[in-house]
């Protein structure tokens, strides 16, 4: 098949790009507003963008119809966030963080995941997730609000937080992280399957 956007349904062509993006990593991303108020919520539109600075990248999508998620409002107020990773542990949790509440509820009750005090931002971590990483804001890009559209969120890494037993001189070993990632509709993958290949010594 081919799909142009400018004569497709915005709905199908966002469901090439969960099909074919795949898999995903998921942020879980806490926030706080500016009364302090928690919030908990998974994006997988996630990935690094760049290593020095460290600075990390995910997207959330304009709500209904132009709404903004409460991640972005609370970002935009405080410039403060962090992104834990979610391992096979804590599928269930972050699944029950992802349901569309008002901004009022705190996503740490309502799943049942602990909040520890982080070291240099406001918002906290997640106690359960075996990798957390601090952010400062570094950049909005906001792509489009229409629906569908969405905004880049860019945060430089301001500390690293990884269990101790799955680290061993900054490698991280993936059966210990145990990290989920998203593929299209309601489906996940594990990070189990994996194969090794070096890269040509040119
Ligand atoms: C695994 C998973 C990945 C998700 N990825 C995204 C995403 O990349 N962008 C987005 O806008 N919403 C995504 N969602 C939906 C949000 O988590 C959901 O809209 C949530 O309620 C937003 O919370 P907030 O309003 O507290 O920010 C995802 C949901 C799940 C379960």
């Amino acid at each position: 098949m081919t799909a142009d956007p400018g004569n497709t349904a915005a709905q199908d062509i966002y469901k090439l790009l969960i099909g074919l993006i795949v898999p995903r990593p998921i942020a879980f991303v806490s926030t706080v507003d500016a009364a302090g108020v928690r919030n908990l919520a998974p994006f997988s539109f996630f990935t690094c963008a760049s290593a020095d600075p460290p600075v990390i990248a995910f997207s959330p999508m304009v709500r209904g119809a132009e709404g903004v998620k409460d991640t972005l409002r609370n970002i935009r107020e405080t410039r403060e966030f962090v992104v834990n990773i979610v391992s096979e542990e804590i599928a269930g949790e972050m699944n029950l963080a992802s349901g569309e509440y008002p901004p009022e509820v705190d996503e740490f009750v309502m799943s049942g995941l602990t909040p520890v005090a982080s070291g240099l931002v406001a918002p906290p971590r997640v106690k359960q997730a075996r990798a957390s990483m601090e952010c400062k804001l570094f950049q909005i890009v906001e792509v489009s609000k229409r629906r569908l559209g969405g905004s880049l969120v860019l945060g430089e890494v301001v500390r690293f937080h990884v269990e101790d037993s799955i680290v061993d001189h900054f490698r991280v070993d993936p059966d210990g992280l145990k990290a989920i990632g998203r593929m299209g509709g309601t489906s996940y993958t594990r990070t189990r399957d994996r194969f090794d290949m070096e890269r040509p010594k040119v």
